[in-house]
């Protein structure tokens, strides 16, 4: 069953996200001695992360991946590992050693093929998983049209076989076009997935996540049971406010 969670604006969400986030990297930390966690980019996680980045101690067995990011280059301001990175997370509270970026400089189709290598290696001989890697959180914000990482309403992208584990995007509707973007089986193998919300124009794909399941929403594919929802009072599902 989804969780969902509202809360009166902003700051508050960050705040709850943040306790979220550091109560699942303690447990798996307990159970496995390492918390794979990957980051979405956006507007939305922001200060979440700049409140995660103060908790250096508990990010101590943390490896950070991305659930997506833009073919720009790591000091890019589209950059969502230069998000990451100027949030205090990435290579601060983290350090660069086990922080894992998307190359997005080498474009869709190569950057697409190295992350999946790395996912295999650095998550393969841990996890014993056969093709899908199994992280422990995925941190992801919605889109207005319901998209998730960088998995949009219709996109063949979806319907990918499950051994592709990370796949090139290049028709993105949402600048730029060209991206790279976890699968959504690894979504839906994550032990959990946290999706961040706030403002109205975020309550109707709030809604349509929570509706019936298919491809013209994205975040509506996400594993259910293992999706927690931190938005604030304004993106709450039927909040009114349009
Ligand atoms: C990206 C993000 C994307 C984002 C949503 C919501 O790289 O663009 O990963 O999936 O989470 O588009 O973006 P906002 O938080 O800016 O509304």
């Amino acid at each position: 069953m989804t969780t969902l969670t509202s809360c009166a604006d902003a700051p508050t969400v960050a705040e709850r996200a943040t306790r979220h986030v550091l109560s699942v990297l303690d447990r798996a930390r307990a159970e496995r001695g390492v918390a794979h966690l990957a980051l979405s980019g956006g507007t939305t996680p922001g200060l979440t992360y700049e409140l995660l980045a103060r908790h250096p101690e508990e990010l101590a067995a943390a490896e950070l991946w991305f659930a997506d990011e833009r073919c720009v280059g790591p000091d890019d301001e589209e950059s969502n590992y230069r998000l990451a990175r100027e949030t205090g997370l990435a290579g601060g509270a983290c350090p660069e050693e086990r922080v894992h970026r998307m190359e997005g400089e080498l474009g869709p189709a190569l950057g697409a093929k190295r992350y999946a290598e790395l996912l295999h290696e650095r998550l393969g001989e841990s996890e014993g998983f056969s093709s899908v890697p199994v992280l422990d959180l995925v941190i992801l914000g919605i889109g207005p049209d319901g998209h998730v990482a960088s998995l949009f309403p219709g996109s063949p992208a979806l319907q990918a076989p499950e051994q592709e584990i990370c796949l090139p995007i290049t028709d993105s509707p949402k600048p730029p076009p060209e991206r790279i973007t976890l699968s959504l089986p690894v979504l839906r193998a994550a032990r959990g997935c946290l999706l961040l919300a706030t403002g109205a124009s975020k309550a109707d794909a709030v809604d349509a996540m929570l509706g019936e399941p298919t491809p013209h929403v994205p975040a509506s594919l996400l594993r259910r049971e293992r999706l927690t929802v931190i938005l604030d009072d304004d993106a709450a599902p039927g909040s009114g406010r349009r």
